[in-house]
């Protein structure tokens, strides 16, 4: 079955696989990213997708940089990509304009990655703490989080221009399952109500 797959289909289960791994599953189950799949980002998505896109992209440049020879700590990736921006749920509740927004929600992000990970390593801290940057100051000390800071201005920007159905997190969730239905691959539970 593994044989017939394309490559592209190849490479979107092995993204899946990630997401879907532990570390995926426990931000998952979590309150934040519950909220976060109604929330409303960048006026034409959600939080949970916009997140989706933001890991995806995040783990596609981590697979490109290993082909070349740079690596990586993939776990602090994908917890980094993941807790990036939920320290955002419940944005209009917590901040009084969008200027407290951008400085605090990274900030806010550290303290929810802490509340699901209460061991959270350095790197992915840091990661979240400096993803906005450089609308915020400081950049990131890590390689991780220069990728996730790519990652997440590149999805913003698509859906901010080209809109719901072609953002990132959106089109990564089809191919998905469109992928799992070719494959016979499981549509794991825990991202099918995002998109
Ligand atoms: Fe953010
Ligand atoms: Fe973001």
């Amino acid at each position: 079955m593994f044989k017939s797959m394309t490559g592209r289909q190849r490479r979107n289960l092995r993204l899946l696989d990630d997401l879907e791994s532990r570390t995926g599953r426990e931000i998952y189950k979590s309150d934040y990213f519950n909220v976060a799949l109604s929330q409303t980002h960048h006026n034409q998505t959600t939080v949970a997708v916009h997140t989706l896109g933001v890991a995806a992209t995040s783990l596609r440049i981590y697979y490109m940089l290993n082909a070349l020879g740079f690596h990586l700590d993939k776990e602090s990736l994908l917890k980094g990509s993941l807790c990036h921006d939920l320290g955002i749920v419940g944005r209009s509740e917590k901040f009084e304009n969008n200027r407290e927004c951008l400085k605090q929600h990274p900030v806010d992000s550290v303290i929810a990655a802490r509340e699901i990970f209460p061991d959270l390593d350095e790197r992915t801290e840091d990661t979240i703490r400096h993803h906005m940057w450089p609308c915020t100051l400081l950049p990131p000390h890590h390689r991780e989080g220069f990728v996730v800071t790519v990652a997440d201005k590149y999805c913003a920007a698509i859906e901010g221009v080209a809109g719901k159905f072609y953002c990132p997190g959106n089109r990564f969730l089809r191919a998905m399952r469109q992928d799992n239905t070719v494959s016979g691959h499981t549509d794991k539970t825990a991202l099918k109500t995002a998109g």
